[in-house]
């Protein structure tokens, strides 16, 4: 077959090479981009009267026809005609003839590429966007009902001291929206259009680069061509966001695993979110979260990969290139897919406050409140801290715990005990005195959720 680049080629070509130049069987996800880039560069080139209205008109009807064929699934791509660009060209050129030859008059695949995924990868970040939205929200609706499920808080895996479940969940809250500000400030360097670069330094028509940008609903165009074609900073800012995203994710994931294992017992996924073992009748494993948290590899890879194929390339346009689209699809669609399942995991989780509760009862992460106690009537804190540790060291030997310690006996370590340490060693009052900013005190994570769901309604507000 022949090739639409193929005047000054003498050779025939071998189908196993051409299949390894090809990039049709993924870059055929850029179908409705390209051709609505066509579109714009068509109309462009009626505007400035590079070419004839009636045969831009011709062009855009053929387009409009490819357009409905990809709706209704009748495109045919072919290896032969290497990518989506040319095989769009060659189906014109089927449609109407040899006038689809004057489309790709002051163009490039250079630009034209560059523009597609452009395109593609806005439409993505915006949705990525609202689905943060979504899932920011519904961390707040599930700490707004566990503001006062009291659990352990950890450090280095051990109970550390008490929080509000609600603290923690909040914490994710905080996380997932620096995510939701990075994606969100990443929109204006992906809101450019490259189209009218051509193949590296412009072209001699007098193209009107602002008006295929407008048409397109691109803010700005690039202001330099040879950046323009050479660019795919705003890929790798995306896999870079992506890969931030995936961790915290994956963190969360982690826990959560952790949480539905037989010794912790803190939660329960729902039947849909679990899945059962072949051989072991009685699992219920929290495979959704494994997969996400498995997932986050992928991902890290793309950006890897994508950073590593970019660090050699000479301006401007390499064929390295064709291999940054696979890894931006990947990316897009496993980011889509895990911020779906772990909002429906986290709206649907079952959590079991009484086995929280109990976890923070016969242990030790009440040590820092008696620490406090001594230090708050006065004596150092180093002190205070030793004396607390030699107790706990004193509970491990003989049993118990430092809610169980007689008064008679904390009496003798130091006058500075009363009756009222027993309400201070309490998980509760433990969380509820902790009211300094940002901490865990039921008020201040009373007062975390208002400012999240003021956060929550002023981006709902904005245009
Ligand atoms: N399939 C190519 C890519 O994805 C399109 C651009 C080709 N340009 C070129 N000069 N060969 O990068």
């Amino acid at each position: 077959m022949d090739k639409l680049w193929g005047g000054r080629f003498q050779g025939k070509n071998e189908q196993w090479i051409d299949e390894f130049g090809a990039s049709i069987s993924f870059d055929q996800k850029l179908a409705e981009q390209d051709i609505l880039g066509s579109l714009a560069h068509v109309r462009m080139l009626a505007n400035t009267e590079i070419l004839p209205a009636e045969e831009a008109q011709q062009i855009i009807s053929g387009l409009e026809k490819l357009q409905q064929r990809l709706k209704d699934g009748t495109l045919h791509f072919s290896v032969a005609n290497e990518d989506i660009h040319l095989n769009i060209e060659k189906m014109l050129h089927e449609e109407i003839g040899s006038v689809a030859g004057k489309l790709h008059t002051a163009r490039s695949r250079n630009d034209q590429v560059a523009t597609d995924m452009h395109l593609y990868l806005k439409e993505t970040v915006l949705e990525i966007i609202d689905k943060l939205h979504h899932l920011r929200t519904t961390f707040v609706n599930k700490a707004t009902e566990h503001v006062a499920t009291i659990a352990p808080g950890y450090t280095h895996l051990q109970h550390a001291q008490p929080i509000s479940f609600g603290h923690h969940l909040l914490a994710y809250y905080q996380m997932l929206t620096r995510d939701y500000e990075r994606f969100s400030e990443s929109v204006k360097r992906i809101d450019l259009s490259p189209l009218g670069s051509a193949a590296l330094a412009g072209t001699t028509f007098p193209i009107d680069r602002q008006f295929t940008a407008t048409e397109l609903g691109f803010t700005n165009v690039y202001a330099n061509t040879l950046d323009a074609v050479s660019d795919r900073d705003f890929i790798l800012e995306f896999l870079s966001n992506a890969s931030f995203l995936m961790m915290h994710l994956s963190r969360f994931c982690e826990e959560i695993i952790l949480w539905c294992s037989y010794e912790f017992q803190y939660i329960e996924l729902t039947d849909t979110f679990s899945t059962g073992s072949s051989i072991m009748p009685q699992k219920k494993n929290p495979d959704m979260a494994e997969l996400i948290r498995g997932k986050t590899g992928r991902v890290y890879g793309h950006l890897f990969g994508l950073l590593t194929l970019m660090k050699g390339l000479p301006l401007a346009y390499n064929k390295d290139f064709q291999e940054d689209k696979e890894g931006m699809f990947d990316t897009s669609e496993t980011i889509l897919a895990c911020l779906s399942i772990i909002d429906g995991m986290v709206q649907t989780m079952n959590v079991n406050k009484a086995r929280m509760y109990a976890a923070t009862q016969n242990d030790f992460s009440n040590a820092t409140e008696l620490a406090d106690y001594l230090a708050a009537k006065g004596l150092p804190f180093r002190q205070a801290h030793e004396i607390v540790g030699k107790l706990v060291l004193r509970c491990t030997q003989q049993g118990g715990y430092l809610q169980d310690i007689p008064l008679q006996e904390y009496q003798t370590i130091s006058p500075l005990i009363e009756e009222d340490i027993y309400d201070a060693l309490r998980p509760e009052t433990a969380v509820k005195r902790r009211n300094s900013l940002g901490g865990t005190g039921f008020d201040q994570v009373q007062q975390q959720i208002e400012v999240a769901m003021a956060q929550l309604q002023a981006e709902k507000n904005q245009p």
